[in-house]
């Protein structure tokens, strides 16, 4: 009743339903870790206390989603559901088409084959592993022409997601734009720690394509979180709503590739959009070859009626608000026991700066990759690299990737844990980050071809 801006970010609803979590020892853990090749993505989810690996199908539905997968209509052909999720789409981002897809890599790999020819170079705010990976598959080379301060974990600008204008005009004038099939632009960017591109370097990206003619495609996987972050930080946009803003975003692009997992909480489902009917014709017709019908794209109907109604949820203010209050909450404690972390604060998960933690472990050794490893040792607690062996290997010199960034992802499910819970996670870091002198680094013994990172093996030093 009275009035005070110092509330908290309380969630915005009420737990119905829980599931058991269990610890282990230390003495399981060693083991476990050395049996997963020093490689959190191989662990068993059973030996994991709380898990961070990521934000992608690991949140909890609503009551709501739960009852909308009953109402599942598992025709092959024009399921309502399907009607349902494509007027959500209309509604809350305002592309004209949709295609649904298994998830988000399923849509980069159709829109990448029909967008890209051989030779043509994709511009976009830092690379996204899937995302690079079908680019490159197409025959077309990733340019990053991400702001510099990006790439600078201490660097405190709000909009790190923002890409350089001189950057991206150098590589049009210098390719042609007939080479550039499109500019990429992801809203929020995950791999520069979950940083937010604001409107106004938006809109100064769209007219540079419109002088050029070349599309935007509008990597969509956690649009409401960086609405989110314009209305905390943009002037003009205080007292928009997220679903404002997040409308606003989409209209500046032409095509969009969603991962349906983080934002929009369902545990499975992607999705293709577009305002060309053209590209829309030709998606129809790919995805039936690589995914499923265009009316259920890999998904059943239930899934795609809780992708609606988890769209519907994910732009409420509320629900932001409070999502990201607990990824902050997170934060702060870390930055009050002086670990060094990626600045801002992002928006799905803290990233530890692993350079900074661990100066001694050459980055041949895999900084990050040792500290998740210490970090599941010390409590159990999963999280996953984003450093040298996220990055992969040059196409051309097959040398590593040398990324500036070496980051751990804390990554926060939304909806799942609780501020004990994120407690735990701050005491665990800190008790890695005091005993950091004694850690060694890793070498790697055995390398997948693909997106490493996921199956790589390790061993200790
Ligand atoms: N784009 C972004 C920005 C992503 O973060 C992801 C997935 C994708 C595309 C691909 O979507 O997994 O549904 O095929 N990111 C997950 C993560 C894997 O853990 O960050 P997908």
């Amino acid at each position: 009743m009275y009035k005070n801006n110092k509330r908290s970010w309380a969630e915005p609803f009420k737990i119905k339903m829980v599931e058991p979590l269990f610890m282990t020892t230390i003495k399981d853990r060693l083991r476990y870790i050395e049996e997963a090749g020093y490689n959190t993505f191989l662990l068993r989810s059973k030996d994991v206390y709380i898990d961070l690996l990521t934000d992608s199908g690991t949140s909890a539905m609503s009551d709501r989603q739960w009852a909308g997968m009953m109402l599942g209509d598992e025709a092959y052909a024009g399921s309502e559901n399907f009607y349902h999720f494509e007027a959500a789409v209309q509604k809350f981002y305002g592309y004209k088409h949709v295609i649904p897809t298994h998830q988000g890599r399923g849509a980069e790999h159709l829109l990448s084959r029909i967008l890209i020819k051989k030779g043509d170079f994709i511009p976009g705010n830092m690379y996204f592993t899937t995302t690079r990976l079908h680019q490159e598959l197409a025959g077309g080379t990733f340019v990053d022409v991400i702001i510099d301060e990006a790439h600078d974990p201490e660097s405190e600008f709000k909009f790190k997601g923002n890409i350089d204008l001189q950057k991206l005009k150098d590589l049009i004038e210098s390719k042609g734009a007939d080479k550039i099939p499109y500019i990429c632009v992801a809203t929020t960017v995950n791999m520069a720690g979950g940083q937010p591109i604001s409107l106004q370097n938006l809109k100064e990206v769209r007219q540079m394509a419109d002088v050029y003619g070349i599309d935007i495609v509008h990597d969509m996987t956690r649009v409401a979180e960086n609405a989110y972050m314009i209305q905390q930080h943009e002037t003009g946009y205080e007292k928009k709503s997220v679903a404002e803003i997040v409308r606003e975003i989409c209209s500046l692009t032409d095509h969009a590739t969603m991962s349906a997992k983080k934002d929009a909480l369902v545990n499975i489902g992607g999705f293709l959009a577009t305002n060309k009917d053209d590209v829309y014709t030709e998606a129809s017709n790919w995805v039936v070859v690589y995914e499923g019908l265009h009316t259920y794209g890999g998904l059943a109907g239930r899934d795609m009626e809780a992708m609606a109604i988890g769209i519907a949820e994910s732009v409420q203010d509320d629900h932001i608000r409070a999502r990201i209050g607990q990824v902050h909450y997170l934060g702060q404690r870390l930055i009050d026991f002086n670990v060094p972390v990626v600045m801002p604060l992002g928006t799905h998960g803290i990233f530890l700066d692993a350079k900074r933690i661990l100066p001694h472990v050459s980055q041949e050794n895999y900084p990050a990759q040792t500290l998740a490893a210490e970090l599941y040792l010390d409590s159990g607690v999963r999280s996953m690299e984003r450093g040298i062996v996220s990055a992969g290997r040059n196409e051309v010199t097959g040398k590593h990737n040398y990324p500036k960034l070496e980051l751990v992802r804390l990554t926060i499910p939304r909806r799942v844990y609780t501020q004990a819970h994120m407690d735990v996670v701050a005491e665990s870091v800190q008790a890695v980050y005091e005993n950091r002198a004694a850690v060694k680094g890793l070498e790697m013994v055995y390398e997948p071809k693909y997106l490493r990172f996921f199956q790589a093996r390790f061993r200790k030093l």
